[in-house]
């Protein structure tokens, strides 16, 4: 499904309004059914108190809808307006008039001295403050009501997106509405998806409120839910050179585990064949815990790490190779940091690179910029913030627009990872990631993800679409890790032991 920004849903608003005809007031009567469809669903209506906070714009004239809606289902409604009720417009003022002469309570709220003692007794919230439209900081009256819904313990609806919450970046604006449930119209807006506006929205229901495919399905939003397709069939005659041979440069004396999470997760995700450089010295350790991984020792650094030495070497073992993935556990070490840069630079076959291969790579765009095989970085937000030049705070205030750039420029897919990872392609198409959990922010999930992505392509999945089914397939592992163990205290070994099951989940 694509995802909007405010302001292409403004554009797809008066698409629908001046090429198809289908007038505002329709718009927002289909937005006002959408609600009442979802607050049925959450409980009958009849008889139901209902305090209904309505702004001054198209967000507020959907409440009105929605107020005019629950009335005739015999609900109890009080509409609160927040603001003069001469300021608001076309729809909105047309549903205003029409609500004024419904036998329902309605007006404007100037103080909020009251309004603790009523939201105790009403049943449910309705939050039709501010949808899109938001601005700027929320201050004055509209924060104070806010904080009383929230503080309120009813269940609460917020239409289109909870009041507060920045559509364009999930951002909070001075505050915000914590919703039980969200319905959102068109399209869902990337505030309705990136934490901590997905957060905020509770349940989230999408209505397409009639706006016309070719609306909602243009190519042009180059903003998608994260939605791969399928595997092609696993090969009933196949061997393990038929399901991909990957090669994984990674490790050093003070980290054993990465290596070892990222070659595993290439075989755990439906991989054929797993090569693992290391330094030699770490090698006997690793070879106890992953027997299935043939090992390509690789002579060491002074300080345990890969030597440049290995080089010629490396490149010519490579070139066999479906895929390779350098980095996760590399250390910092010069040498293995230089090593980094001529295999990327040489290598011309797909290649995943992770942590410490980012870095070495941050201060050299021209090495990713060269390539002719495709390559997918798969960052942090720290390592996003090294790779770009911007504070962690700037790709938090715009992560869609950072990342957009970003792969634009260095020619490379860039997996932003962290809660609802983000997926950007060279061509400016950004993939919203919605399968994971909490549980795995924990040392080690990352490398899982390297031999994931891997698997996926040596499966037969053309390369973008491998880095999404991989992403997906990854947090698809740690959501049944979690539904088996619970968030707290998931590892990255629970991870690997939940990959197969991703992985025939999603084949079903
Ligand atoms: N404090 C007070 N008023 C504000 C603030 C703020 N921080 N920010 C914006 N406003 C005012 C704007 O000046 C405008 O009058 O609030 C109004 C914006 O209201 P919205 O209903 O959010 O925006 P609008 O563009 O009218 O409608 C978009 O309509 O299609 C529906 O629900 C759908 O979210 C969508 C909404």
């Amino acid at each position: 499904m694509n995802v909007s920004t405010v302001n292409q849903m403004r554009a797809m608003d008066r698409a629908a309004i001046e090429q198809y005809g289908i007038a505002e007031e329709l718009l927002m009567e289909n937005a006002g059914q959408a609600a009442c469809t979802v607050l049925q669903s959450m409980a009958p209506i009849a008889g139901r108190r209902v305090l209904i906070f309505c702004g001054l714009g198209n967000n507020g004239g959907d409440g009105l809808v929605l107020a005019r809606k629950l009335h005739s289902l015999s609900a109890k409604v009080q509409v609160y307006l927040l603001g003069d009720p001469n300021r608001f417009t076309g729809a909105a003022r047309l549903n205003l008039d029409i609500v004024r002469r419904l036998p329902l309570n309605m007006s404007q709220l100037n103080a909020c001295d009251t309004l603790a003692d009523e939201l105790t007794d009403c049943d449910t919230v309705v939050d039709a403050l501010f949808g899109t439209g938001l601005s700027r900081e929320i201050s004055g009256l509209q924060e104070q009501v806010i904080e009383l819904i929230n503080n309120s313990g009813k269940p609460v609806l917020s239409l289109d997106i909870p009041s507060g919450v920045d559509g364009d970046t999930g951002q909070i604006l001075g505050t915000a509405v914590q919703a039980t449930a969200t319905v959102t119209f068109g399209l869902p807006k990337i505030g309705n998806l990136l934490y901590p506006g997905f957060a905020l929205c509770g349940t989230l229901h999408v209505s397409h409120i009639s706006f016309p495919l070719a609306l909602t399905e243009d190519k042009q939003l180059q903003v998608a839910i994260n939605h791969p397709p399928p595997l092609p069939p696993r090969d009933v005659t196949g061997h393990k050179g038929s399901f991909g041979q990957a090669l994984f440069i990674a490790g050093a004396a003070s980290y054993l585990g990465a290596p070892r999470f990222a070659a595993l997760s290439f075989l755990k995700a439906g991989g054929g064949y797993s090569r693992l450089a290391t330094p030699e010295t770490i090698v006997p350790y690793l070879s106890m815990q992953a027997g299935e991984v043939v090992f390509v020792p690789q002579l060491t650094t002074h300080s345990g790490s890969i030597a440049l030495s290995n080089r010629a070497a490396l490149l010519e073992l490579a070139a066999s190779q479906d895929f390779a993935v350098i980095g996760p556990g590399l250390s910092l070490d010069p040498q293995s940091q230089q090593l980094v840069c001529e295999l990327v630079a040489t290598l011309d076959i797909p290649l995943l690179i992770d942590a410490d291969g980012i870095s070495a790579l941050c201060a050299k765009p021209e090495i990713l910029q060269q390539r002719t095989a495709p390559t997918v970085l798969t960052p942090h937000l720290g390592e996003m913030a090294r790779l770009t030049g911007y504070s962690i705070t700037e790709i938090e205030q715009d992560k869609i627009g950072i990342l957009r750039q970003a792969a634009a420029k260095l020619q490379a897919v860039i997996v932003l990872k962290g809660p609802h990872t983000l997926i950007g392609t060279p061509d400016g198409q950004i993939f919203i990631n919605l399968s994971g959990n909490s549980g795995m922010g924990s040392a080690g999930t990352g490398d899982t993800l390297t031999g994931t992505i891997a698997a996926a392509f040596c499966l037969g999945l053309p390369f973008v679409d491998a880095v999404c089914k991989g992403v997906l397939l990854h947090g698809l592992a740690g959501d049944l890790a979690a539904e088996a163990l619970g968030e707290d205290g998931m590892t990255a070994g629970d991870i690997l032991d939940y990959l197969p099951t991703a992985l025939q989940m999603e084949r079903n």
